[in-house]
C-alpha cells in the first residue's frame, strides 16, 4: 500500500495547497492513506475543531501534532472528542488526547499512527524512546502496518529514533524543523526513514511567518509578534510504499512542490483528455 504523509500545514497557504492538490496527488501516486501533521494549521499555531474536521473531510485520514498542538485553547476539548487527531503519546498520564490511532483504507487495510515528541530543544517530556517502544507494541498487535510521526528538533535525536525502530515500525518521519532534510533512506530492518518532511505553507518567510518580525527577534533579542508568511507556497510531503503483509517499506520517495507544479500534477494530461 502507498502511505502519504504531508509536512506541517501551515495556515490559510498550506490548507490551499491541501485543497487545490490533495486529490490529485492521491491519484497520481495511487495513495491508499493520508497522514498529515497540523499542529501549525490554525494561522501557523495551532489547530481549531472547523480547521481539523476541513483537513479531515478533505482526505486526510489521521492528523500529527507536536509542541503546537494546544496554542489554541479549543483543541484541549476538540482532542477529546476527535480520534484521528493525535498529540505526542510522550506528554504525561492524564493529559487529553491520545498520541496514536488505528486507521483503515479503502480496502478495509489497517493503518497505525503513532506520534511522538523529542526532548532535545524542545519542551521536557516523557521519553520517547521508551514511550513509543510501547505504542508500537500495542499497534502492531492490531496491523504489521505501522506509521510514526517524530516531532523533534535535533537530527542525532530523529537519526537515533530511526534505528531504535527499524525493523519494528514500517516508517519513521520527522516533523517540526520545517524544512525537508535529502536524508530518505529503507534502513536495513525495512523501516523508511526521513529526518525531516518539511513544511507545507509559504516558503518566502521564516520555516513560516513573516521574515520581519521573526528577523526582528534575531537582531535586538526583544519579543514580536509573528504573523503566517503568504508568499511561495509548496508543498512537501513523502510516499512510502509499504508490503501490506510483512509491513517493510518497499520504498521512500520525497516530494517538494510548488503550488503550480502540485495543481499541474493533478490536473489530467494531454493523453488523458478526451478524444474528439
Ligand atoms: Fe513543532
Amino acid at each position: 500500500m502507498n502511505l502519504l504523509f504531508i509536512g506541517d500545514i501551515v495556515g490559510r497557504p498550506g490548507r490551499d495547497l491541501i485543497r487545490q492538490g490533495l486529490a490529485g496527488l492521491v491519484d497520481r501516486f495511487a495513495i491508499d492513506f493520508v497522514i498529515a501533521n497540523g499542529e501549525n494549521a490554525a494561522a501557523g499555531f495551532g489547530i481549531t475543531r472547523e480547521i481539523g474536521e476541513e483537513l479531515l473531510a478533505r482526505g486526510v485520514d489521521v492528523l500529527t501534532s507536536g509542541n503546537h498542538i494546544w496554542d489554541k485553547k479549543e483543541a484541549i476539548d476538540y482532542i477529546g472528542t476527535e480520534p484521528r487527531l493525535l498529540r505526542p503519546a510522550n506528554y504525561p498520564a492524564g493529559v487529553p488526547g491520545r498520541g496514536s490511532y488505528v486507521g483503515r483504507t479503502a480496502q478495509g487495510r489497517a493503518v497505525a499512527v503513532i506520534n511522538v515528541m523529542g526532548r532535545v530543544h524542545m519542551p521536557p517530556l516523557d521519553n520517547p524512546f521508551t514511550v513509543v517502544l510501547q505504542e508500537v507494541q500495542a499497534a502492531r498487535e492490531r496491523t504489521p502496518i505501522v506509521f510514526v510521526d517524530f516531532h523533534a528538533e535535533a537530527t542525532s535525536e530523529k537519526i537515533a529514533m530511526g534505528w531504535h525502530l527499524d525493523g519494528r515500525v514500517t516508517a519513521v518521519i520527522g516533523t517540526h524543523t520545517h524544512v525537508q532534510t535529502a536524508d530518505e533512506r529503507i534502513l536495513p530492518g525495512g523501516t523508511a526513514y526521513l529526518t525531516d518532511v518539511g513544511m507545507t505553507g509559504p516558503h518566502d518567510g521564516i520555516i513560516g511567518v513573516e521574515r520581519g518580525p521573526a528577523l526582528a527577534r534575531f537582531l535586538t533579542a526583544m519579543p514580536s509578534r509573528f504573523e503566517t508568511a503568504s508568499g511561495d507556497p509548496r508543498l512537501n510531503a513523502v510516499v512510502i510504499d509499504a508490503d501490506d503483509a510483512s509491513g517493510r517499506a518497499r520504498s521512500i520517495e520525497r516530494i517538494a512542490l510548488t503550488r503550480d507544479a502540485l495543481v499541474e500534477l493533478g490536473a489530467p494530461s494531454e493523453r488523458e483528455a478526451p478524444v474528439r
